[in-house]
C-alpha cells in the first residue's frame, strides 16, 4: 500500500486553523434570533406560575417559551415521543443505539426533575437582550424532597439493574490470595472545545439545522418525528464538530426545540448551550462506586473476579455508567461476577463519554490488579501476562485477533519496565519520587452499515460523499487516504464531503465504530466505479490501473459517473459477528514524579503500545489516542465535577471550577502501533480507536503513584500526596 499507512496531513486542517471552518454557530442567516435557556435552581419541584411580562417588555426580545406554550411549539413530551416508536424515530434511530436514547424534554410539564432543567426560553435578537429577559423572568415554584433512590425501569440501551455471572472453569490452583478493593470516580463533565449549538433555517416547509452532533442521520430522524415532518423535510449539516466525546452522540432537546421555536416564530433560531449548560443539558459522566474482589492461586492466576458498581441515572432516562464491560472479558478467570446496581436520582440524564464504562471500569480493575500484585510481591505485568484471556470466555469465542501480548512486550521494552516486584519508594531522582506503573485497556470493535457515494465530473476530479461525521478524528483524510489508494490516484484530485444529512447513510461517530463501518463502504465505491469504467470502456482494464481512472474518464463520452458503495457492518451493530468477538487492545506504560514536600504528582512519561488492526494514517492515530491518554491525566488528577450535596446543583459548571491539564502537564508521550490487520473484522484490517487511549490511563497514573510513595489512590482525581 502507497497512502494508507503513511502520515498524509489531515485534510481540513488550513480551514481550521484560519477560521474558513464553519461551526453550527457561525451561520448567520438574516433575521437570525438567538435562544438562551433559564435553567432551574430547584432539584425538585412543580412550577405554580410565570411572570414573563418584563422579559417580554424589554427591547428586542421576541419571545420567552415555557411549558405552557409546548401546544403552540408543537412540542410533544418524551411519554409522547416514546408512544411513535422505532417507526416514528426514523430508520436511523434503529441502527444507531445512542439515538434511542432520547433526553428528558424540558418544557412539557410543570415538573422540575432535577436541578438545571430548562424551564424557560427566550428568544431574542441579541445575546446580551436574551440574558437580561432571563433576569427578569419571575417563578414560583413549590419544591418537594429529592427521593433519594429509586428503582430504575429498563431502558433501552443498557437494560436497567444489571447481573452477568459466567464460570470459565479455567484450570487454576488452591486459593491462594485474595483481595477487595472499593474505588469511586467523580462526575466528568464533556465540555469540548465547541459547545453544543443548533442553527435552525425554515424555507417554506423544510427546514436545516446546522448543528453540532456526531451523528446528522440520527439528529435528523429524531427531529423529523418531534416536528410530525417526513425526514426528507429535515437537513442537518454539521461538516465540522469542535469535539464530541458523546455529549453530541445522544440526541438532546434543543436541536429540535430550535426548529420548533423557529417554525413558530417564522425567523431563524439559533439554540447555542453555554459552558453552564454543557454541564447538565447534553449529558455527562456520572459518578460511580466500585467494589472489585479478586481471589488467585499461587501463581496469580485468577480464581474469581467480581466486579460490583453503583452507579446513578436520572429520574427520566435510561443511561447509566456500565463499568463493569470489560470485566467480563478482558482476564481470565475461573469465575467472573459482574453487576450494576442503579439509582434513580433528581439529577440530569448522564450520557456516553468518551469510552464509557470502560473507563472508570478500568480505573477500579486496574488498580486492584495492581494491589494484588503488590500483596504477591509479583511484578503486576506478569500477574496480567499470566491472566491474558486466549479467547472471549465471556461470548465464547474466539478474538478475531488479540495482540495484546505484543502490546505488553513492546510497550515494556520501549518503556524499560523493569520486570520483578519493585518495592514502593525506592526510586528518587533530584529529591523527587519516581514511580512506575502500568495498566491495560480495551475496547469493543463494533461496525454499522455505511454508504460512501463516489461522483466523478468532467474536469473536476472524484468527490467523495457520505453523511458520516468528522469531529476531529480524520474520518475526512482517511476516506480520502482509501479512495486515493484503491484508485491509484493522486490525493490532490479527491475532495471528500462529510456531516450533511442529505448525503448517503452513515452511522453517528461513536463508540469507536467510524472507521471500519466507512472505509469498508468506500472501498467497494472505488471497485464498483473501476466495473463501470471497465464496463464503458471495456478496451482498457483497469487491473493495470494504466491509464489511470481519471485519464480513462476522460478519454469516455461521459460528462459524470457515480456509485454508491456499502458496508454491512455487525448485525446489529455489536462487536460480535458468528463466530469472532472484535476488540482493540492495549497497554499503558507511566512514569511518575511526586515532590512530596508539596504533594504534587506529576506524569513525566507515558509509553503506550495499542492493537487497533492496521492504522491507515499513523499521524492522525497517534494524535488520537494521545488525546485519550490526555483525558486521562485529567481524570487522574483534576478533573472534578462537583454537585452540591443538598441543593444536587453541579456548582463546577464552567471552565473556572473544572481542571483540565494544559500543555504544561502534558509528559513526552510515546504510541506505539502493533499494527497487525484484522482481517477477518474487513479487508482493509483496520478497527476504530476514537476511544482506547482512555480506560487504564488513570489507573497506571494512579500504580505509578503507589510505586513512587507507597500511597494508594481509590478515588479520583487524586489531588496532592499530603
Ligand atoms: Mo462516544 S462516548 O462513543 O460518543
Amino acid at each position: 500500500m502507497k497512502i494508507i499507512g503513511t502520515c498524509v496531513d489531515r485534510v481540513d486542517a488550513i480551514e481550521k486553523v484560519t477560521g474558513r471552518a464553519h461551526y453550527a454557530a457561525d451561520y448567520q442567516p438574516q433575521g437570525l434570533l438567538t435562544a438562551l435557556a433559564l435553567r432551574s435552581v430547584w432539584a425538585r419541584g412543580y412550577i405554580r406560575s410565570f411572570d414573563t411580562k418584563a422579559a417580554l417588555e424589554l427591547a428586542g426580545v421576541h419571545a420567552v417559551f415555557t411549558h405552557l406554550d409546548a401546544k403552540a411549539l408543537g412540542w410533544k413530551s418524551s411519554r409522547e415521543i416514546d408512544a411513535l416508536g422505532a417507526e416514528g424515530l426514523g430508520r436511523a434511530s434503529l441502527a444507531d443505539a445512542a439515538s434511542k436514547l432520547p433526553a428528558y424534554r424540558p418544557l412539557t410539564s410543570p415538573e422540575i426533575f432535577f436541578a438545571g432543567q430548562w424551564i424557560a426560553i427566550v428568544v431574542a435578537e441579541t445575546l446580551e437582550q436574551a440574558r437580561a429577559a432571563l433576569a427578569l423572568i419571575k417563578v414560583d415554584v413549590e419544591t418537594f424532597e429529592q427521593e433519594q433512590s429509586l428503582p430504575v425501569r429498563p431502558g433501552p440501551f443498557f437494560a436497567g439493574d444489571m447481573q452477568h455471572q459466567h464460570d470459565c472453569a479455567v484450570e487454576t490452583g488452591a486459593e491462594a490470595y485474595r483481595f477487595s478493593g472499593e474505588y469511586e470516580t467523580p462526575m466528568q463533565l464533556h465540555q469540548p472545545m465547541e459547545p453544543s449549538a443548533t442553527t435552525a433555517v425554515w424555507n417554506a416547509d423544510a427546514v436545516t439545522l446546522y448543528d453540532s452532533t456526531q451523528g446528522v442521520g440520527a439528529t435528523r430522524a429524531y427531529v423529523a418525528s418531534s416536528l410530525d415532518l417526513p425526514e426528507d423535510k429535515v437537513r442537518v449539516v454539521s461538516p465540522y464538530v469542535g469535539g464530541g466525546f458523546g455529549a453530541k452522540n445522544q440526541i438532546w432537546p434543543h436541536q429540535a426545540l430550535a426548529a420548533h421555536m423557529a417554525r413558530t416564530l417564522g425567523k431563524p433560531v439559533r439554540l447555542q448551550l453555554t459552558r453552564n449548560d454543557m454541564a447538565v443539558a447534553s449529558g455527562y459522566r456520572s459518578e460511580t462506586k466500585q467494589k472489585i474482589d479478586l481471589v488467585a492461586d499461587a501463581d496469580g492466576r485468577l480464581i474469581l473476579l467480581r466486579h460490583q458498581s453503583t452507579v446513578p441515572t436520572s429520574l427520566r432516562g435510561g443511561f447509566f455508567e456500565p463499568c463493569g464491560l470489560n470485566s467480563l472479558m478482558l482476564y481470565k478467570a475461573g469465575r467472573v461476577e459482574v453487576s450494576h446496581h442503579v439509582q434513580r436520582r433528581a439529577v440530569a440524564t448522564p450520557t456516553p463519554f468518551r469510552a464509557p464504562g470502560e473507563t472508570p471500569g478500568s480505573f477500579a480493575l486496574e488498580t486492584a490488579l495492581d494491589e494484588l500484585a503488590h500483596e504477591m510481591r509479583m511484578d503486576p505485568l506478569e500477574l496480567r501476562m499470566r491472566n491474558f484471556a486466549e479467547k472471549d470466555h465471556y461470548h465464547g469465542r474466539a478474538w478475531s485477533s488479540n495482540q495484546l501480548p505484543d502490546c505488553y512486550r513492546q510497550g515494556a521494552a520501549r518503556f524499560g519496565w523493569p520486570g520483578g516486584h519493585l518495592a514502593p519508594g525506592s526510586m528518587k531522582r533530584e529529591g523527587l519520587a519516581v514511580g512506575y506503573g502500568m495498566a491495560t485497556t480495551a475496547y469493543p470493535a463494533p461496525a454499522l452499515p455505511a454508504s460512501v457515494r463516489l461522483y466523478l465530473r468532467r474536469g473536476e476530479g472524484i468527490l467523495v460523499e457520505t453523511s458520516a461525521t468528522d469531529i476531529g478524528t480524520g474520518m475526512r483524510t482517511i476516506l480520502l487516504q482509501t479512495v486515493a489508494e484503491e484508485l491509484g490516484i493522486d490525493p490532490e484530485h479527491i475532495r471528500v464531503s462529510l456531516g450533511d444529512s442529505s448525503l448517503t447513510d452513515a452511522p453517528t461517530a461513536g463508540r469507536s465504530k467510524s472507521t471500519a463501518s466507512l472505509l469498508p463502504a468506500a472501498l467497494m465505491g472505488c471497485r464498483k466505479l473501476k466495473a463501470e469504467l471497465d464496463r464503458l470502456d471495456p478496451r482498457a482494464n483497469s487491473a493495470t490501473n494504466l491509464p489511470g481512472i481519471l485519464e480513462r474518464f476522460a478519454n469516455s463520452k461521459h460528462d459524470e459517473l457515480e456509485v454508491i458503495g456499502h458496508s454491512l457492518g455487525m448485525p446489529d451493530g455489536s462487536a460480535m459477528r458468528e463466530p469472532l468477538s472484535f476488540y482493540s487492545f492495549g497497554a499503558h506504560f507511566v512514569e511518575v514524579e511526586v515532590d512530596q514536600s508539596i504533594g504534587r504528582i506529576r506524569v513525566r512519561r507515558m509509553v503506550s503500545a495499542f492493537d487497533c488492526g492496521r492504522i491507515v494514517n499513523p499521524k492522525l492515530a497517534e494524535s488520537q489516542v494521545a488525546g485519550g491518554m490526555i483525558f486521562g491525566i485529567g481524570m487522574a488528577l483534576m478533573e472534578h465535577g462537583i454537585r452540591h450535596p443538598e441543593s444536587l446543583r453541579v456548582v463546577s459548571d464552567n471552565l473556572a471550577d473544572y481542571a483540565v491539564p494544559v500543555h504544561a502537564d502534558i509528559p513526552q508521550i510515546d504510541v506505539i502501533f502493533v499494527q497487525k490487520p484484522d482481517m477477518s473484522f474487513n479487508e482493509l484490517g483496520v478497527r476504530g480507536l476514537g476511544e482506547i487511549g482512555l480506560p487504564g490511563t488513570s489507573a497506571a497514573i494512579g500504580n505509578a503513584v503507589f510505586n513512587a510513595t507507597g500511597r494508594r489512590f481509590r478515588s479520583l482525581p487524586m489531588g496532592i500526596v499530603a
